[in-house]
């Protein structure tokens, strides 16, 4: 994994917001033919946050967004750049981190929204870090969040029963200063070639909105989940391995584990093929579900706020989704952060 250089980029503060409504699997039994214990034993998964009707995945980028920057102590003016990670933007343009930009009144900042799969939220950690290592910005709020479940078909019960709403974000400055974690190495991948497995096919250039598109049901979620479940354990094992070995440090010396909080036993077998003791993976996937580009940040946050995280532990975040793609960054804690109890 390519270390950072130039100005080291530390993390600040972090945030999360998920919609209040809960929907337990009990509840999807009487939605689609399936079952509590089918959904806990293939994936881990209790209960996710679902939107209310005109909740949108700014207003929840927004809410999470807010948390990150008092948690980091920075104000709207200290910042260059909103970075969004999403799957599920409220229009296709403009994009989600204009509108979050707009509603902080962050008035010396750019935005761009980063649509990458679930790895949205590595990508974009990646790309606000090498800005900030770069010297083109000092602050940058990074933002992962969906609203996945007014895209999703709620009588497809391979897909239904895995994706949660919610947000997450990150400050990532240069600014030293009571910073919670530094930023060391990343790696980023792709493997474009099974663009198929996971997409959202109606409603733009290749399958404008049509009648057609409508009854194909292709403006839902589309997803070979378990063609999703091999590729994810052919590569990613191989290249988390490759990932530590090139930022010089080894698996075992990584400290917590934030996967993409998609499925337990994804996370199970990639670890133990690593030779990494599960215990040592960070898992909120039983409350919120699959979040998509949000997920690591809800992990990230939720173990932070509760102190778990520790001065001088290695922490590796990875996702992978859409696309395919893939990617990790690696970060060293530094302070407690903001332990929240
Ligand atoms: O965030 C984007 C990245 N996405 C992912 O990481 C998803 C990765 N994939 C997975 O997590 C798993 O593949 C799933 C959880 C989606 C499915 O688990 P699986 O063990 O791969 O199951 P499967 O697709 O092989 O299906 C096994 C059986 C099938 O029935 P038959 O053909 O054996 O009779 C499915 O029809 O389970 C059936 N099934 C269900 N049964 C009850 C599929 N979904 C359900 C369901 N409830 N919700």
């Amino acid at each position: 994994m390519p270390l950072f250089s130039g100005r080291p980029v530390f993390v600040l503060g972090t945030g999360m917001h998920v919609p209040e409504k809960i929907l337990t699997n009990q509840e999807l039994e009487k939605m689609v033919e399936t079952t509590n214990e089918w959904i806990i034993e293939r994936t881990g998964i209790h209960t996710r946050h679902i939107a209310a009707p005109g909740e949108l995945t700014s207003d929840l980028a927004f809410a999470a967004g807010v948390q990150a920057m008092k948690t980091a102590g920075v104000t709207v003016d200290d910042l260059d750049m909103v970075l969004v990670a999403t799957n599920s933007p409220d229009t296709v343009f403009p994009g989600v981190a204009a509108k979050v930009q707009g509603m902080l009144g962050a008035n010396c900042s750019g935005a761009a929204d980063i649509q990458s799969g679930c790895t949205g939220c590595v990508y974009a950690l990646a790309m606000g870090s090498a800005g900030i290592a770069a010297g083109l910005w000092d602050n940058v709020l990074v933002i992962g969040a969906e609203v996945l479940s007014s895209l999703i078909d709620w009588q497809d019960r391979n897909t239904c029963v895995l994706f949660g709403d919610g947000a997450g974000a990150v400050v990532l400055s240069s600014n030293e200063a009571g910073n919670l974690a530094r930023i060391l190495a990343s790696d980023l991948r792709s493997d474009g070639t099974k663009h198929d497995l996971i997409c959202f096919p109606g409603g733009l250039v290749q399958n404008p909105a049509s009648e057609k598109t409508l009854e194909d049901n292709l403006h839902k979620v589309q997803m070979k989940g378990n063609e999703v479940f091999k590729f994810v354990n052919q590569a990613l094992p191989g290249f988390l391995h490759e990932s530590c070995e090139r930022a010089g440090i080894k698996a075992s010396e990584i400290d917590w584990w934030i996967f993409h909080q998609a499925n337990l036993r994804i996370i199970d077998s990639v670890l133990r093929r690593l030779g990494v003791e599960p215990a040592r993976a960070i898992v909120n996937l039983e409350k919120y579900g699959n979040t998509s580009a949000a997920s690591v940040f809800l992990a990230l946050h939720e173990a932070v706020a509760v102190g778990r995280l520790l001065p001088g532990q290695k922490i590796l975040i990875t996702s992978f989704g859409a696309g395919m793609t893939y990617g990790d960054i690696i970060l060293e804690m530094q302070g407690e952060g903001h332990v929240q109890g």
